[in-house]
């Protein structure tokens, strides 16, 4: 028999390129979204992909008596996947009540459903975000979680508390934090990607937007940063890459191969790109010049931060496999696909 996962988050960004990997897998994927920042359609993306639709739950994970009744249904699973969560950090500056309230309540309701209905692994989507600005480059598992930068960061740094304590009072239970650096791209065939609402906070939703003409220009947060050129460093991993981390982390949990109850990793390709050098791939990937301008620093960005993923390359055997022009490509690609879908 197919195992059966649950994926809280699963019509978003990361939670649909996961499903989609997870269904060529061969698990049993059960999604449940609550449609805040995702659309219907993308079940049907999946399908185009796989051949298979998910099982759909339009459900608030916050509402604890429904998760209930839908785990009733369910019978349990072998394993969730928690990718539910708001994520814009500006926003969370702003409404830091609703981030707190959302993205903890759920993480609870979902601990709790784990013991109620017999389900005993989860798979956390954590983020660099924990790291803060790190001392030393590149960052491990082991560097400190400095003083978050926003309610969003605290978010998921009380986020994985919560689960290594609640995990540490269970026997049979077991989780692993997945910490993201920048997920970036699309699904190759276009079927899938990223659907920001609204003017984008991240950089390539800006970059591929700005580059179809819904923005004017792209403007680059600063240059007087100390890095080489002097804007910022991130380390982008494509968005598959991801995804397919993620059924790798299952797998480990799943077949015991773990080798404590709770684990956590990094997930980058171990390479620093500034904001510059993305331009420049973007550009090479496309033919495209893009319009951009330097304008001042964005209040709270990190100066540089990329990942020793060794850990995860080792124990999850996983390593990045797509290029940053790759990933710019499939964004582009995705980009063209949905405007041309709206116009
Ligand atoms: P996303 O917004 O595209 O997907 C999240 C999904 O969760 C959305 O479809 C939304 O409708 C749903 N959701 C939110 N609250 C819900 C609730 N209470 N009940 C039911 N559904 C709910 O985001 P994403 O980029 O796919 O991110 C997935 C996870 O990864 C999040 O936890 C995010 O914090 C984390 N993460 C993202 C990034 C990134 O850059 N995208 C980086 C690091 C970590
Ligand atoms: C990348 C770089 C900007 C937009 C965010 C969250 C983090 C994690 C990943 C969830 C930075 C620069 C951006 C623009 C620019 N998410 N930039 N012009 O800030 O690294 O991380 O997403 O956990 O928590 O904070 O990503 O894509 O916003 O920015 O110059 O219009 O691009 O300054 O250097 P960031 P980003």
């Amino acid at each position: 028999m197919k195992r059966k996962v649950i994926v809280t988050g699963g019509t978003g960004y990361i939670g649909s390129h996961t499903a989609v990997e997870l269904i060529a897998a061969g698990f049993d994927v059960v999604i449940i979204d609550n449609l805040y920042n995702s659309d219907i359609t993308v079940l049907e993306g999946i399908h185009a992909i796989t051949g298979v639709t998910p099982k759909f739950y339009d459900y608030d994970i916050c509402d604890l008596a429904r998760l209930n009744e839908l785990f009733i249904a369910e019978g349990g699973a072998d394993a969730i996947i928690h990718f539910a969560a708001y994520k814009a950090v500006g926003e969370s500056v702003r409404k830091p009540l609703d981030y707190y309230r959302n993205n903890l309540t759920s993480l609870i309701n979902l601990l709790d459903m784990m013991e109620r209905h017999n389900t005993p692994i989860m798979v956390f989507s954590s983020s660099c975000t924990v790291y803060g600005q790190p001392d030393t480059l590149p960052v491990t598992e082991a560097s400190p979680v400095k003083e978050a930068a926003s309610p969003y960061g605290y978010t998921k740094q009380a986020g994985e508390i919560i689960i290594r304590d609640t995990i540490a009072s269970r026997t049979s239970h077991k989780a692993v934090s997945l910490r993201y650096f920048n997920p970036i791209g699309a699904h190759p065939t276009a079927h899938i990607g990223e659907l920001p609402r609204g003017v984008p906070e991240n950089l390539v939703p800006f970059l591929t937007q700005t580059a179809i003409g819904l923005r004017d220009g792209l403007k680059v947060f600063g240059n007087d940063y100390d890095t080489p050129d002097g804007s910022c460093i991130r380390d982008y991993l494509h968005v598959v890459d991801l995804a397919k981390a993620h059924v790798a982390a299952l797998k480990r949990l799943l077949d015991g191969e773990n080798k404590t109850k709770y684990e956590v990793f990094n997930l980058g390709t171990g390479t620093g790109v500034s904001v510059f050098e993305a331009i420049a791939s973007f550009e090479r990937a496309t033919g495209l010049k893009l319009n951009y301008t330097v304008t001042d620093r964005r209040e709270g960005d990190i100066e540089k931060i990329w990942a020793d993923s060794s850990l995860a390359n080792r124990e999850l055997k996983w390593k990045t496999e797509l290029t940053l022009d790759e990933s710019m490509e499939t964004a582009w690609r995705w980009e063209n696909k949905i405007r041309n879908q709206q116009s």
